[in-house]
């Protein structure tokens, strides 16, 4: 069953069986522009996409802009849509292939998550909770507004201005959405643990697996899960492979099948090998294909 495929899972998941597949986690493209691979929209203002000489002085951790250059244009207020839309091309998919009771975890960013929500939900799942993966760190740019007017020899506003950033808070929380494919009509959650070993969580496990729940009262939807010095380097969004095998532990037992259909240099199928589970993966980028494939060899 293993198998990790270099090419766009949107076309390559056609061929994998319907209701073969028992958990799905991916932490798909977040459509804010961090790479090209992240570039969801067809927006040809392209305002997004620029630099600001704060950015390149940064040494260019942000390789694209939060906010557009000149205003927002009708392009700019078009990219939520157009990241639902996106969803929507492979979230019938993804349906198809889980088993009843499946479980489908999504990191998804904070911006745009809620559309994809709606896309999964539209396709037909439950979505279940939002779950919390917090970091020990994260790195976050909030422009001083006093240095805009310092720029333009404004003291006045400068002064007035202290203590007022443009941007966000330092994100230290991702979310992991948590989707379930129903069990059919005339059947219960029960019948479907039966038949298919879906449908609950192992709460044991999770206790277990995190760092900071030290008794069962205090297992929640918060992870926290350090990232290690071997969760980093081999791709800009890598995820640290701890968090994929408690997800992973949470609601599958060995044996069954794991996807990832974007899966980068294939963190999540190196979980589910850890873990004795079976795993299907697809990669579009050639070079973080060759690190799954190495990750796995090695
Ligand atoms: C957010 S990253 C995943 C990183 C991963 N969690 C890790 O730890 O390495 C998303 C990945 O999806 C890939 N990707 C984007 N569009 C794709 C597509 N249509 N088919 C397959 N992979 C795609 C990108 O190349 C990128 O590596």
């Amino acid at each position: 069953m293993n198998r990790v495929e270099l090419g766009d899972s949107i076309e390559l998941i056609k061929n994998v069986e319907d209701e073969s597949v028992h958990l799905i986690i991916s932490d798909i493209p977040y459509g804010i522009n961090y790479e090209a691979w992240d570039v969801i929209h067809k927006n040809t203002n392209c305002g997004l996409l620029g630099k600001s000489p704060a950015q390149e002085k940064s040494g260019n951790i942000f390789k694209s802009r939060g906010k557009p250059l000149n205003g927002w244009s009708q392009a700019d207020k078009n990219i939520p849509l157009e990241y639902y839309e996106w969803c929507k091309r492979w979230s019938g998919d993804w349906y198809r292939v889980l088993k009843p009771g499946a479980s489908c975890f999504v990191f998804a960013g904070r911006r745009l998550a809620h559309r994809c929500i709606c896309a999964l939900e539209d396709e037909g799942f439950i979505f279940k909770d939002m779950l919390a993966w917090e970091k020990d760190s994260a790195a976050y740019r909030a422009q001083r507004v006093s240095c805009v007017f310092d720029r333009r020899n404004d003291e006045e506003n400068s002064k007035r201005w202290e203590g007022w950033k443009i941007g966000n808070l330092r994100p230290l929380f991702e979310p992991v959405l948590w989707f379930m494919k129903p069990y059919p009509q005339g059947s219960t959650l029960t019948d479907n643990i039966l038949k298919f070993n879906l449908g609950a969580f192992n709460e044991w496990k999770l206790k277990e697996m995190t760092e900071l729940n030290d008794g069962l009262e205090k297992c929640s939807n918060i992870l926290k899960v350090r990232t290690q010095k071997s969760d980093r380097g081999l791709h800009p969004t890598q995820k640290a492979v701890r968090l994929m095998e408690i997800l992973i532990s949470m609601v599958t037992i060995e044996g069954q099948v794991v996807m990832d259909p974007f899966c980068g240099c294939g963190t999540t199928l190196v979980a589910a090998k850890n873990l004795n589970r079976e795993y299907i993966g697809f990669e579009i980028n050639q070079e973080y294909y060759k690190s799954i494939i190495q990750r796995l060899e090695s």
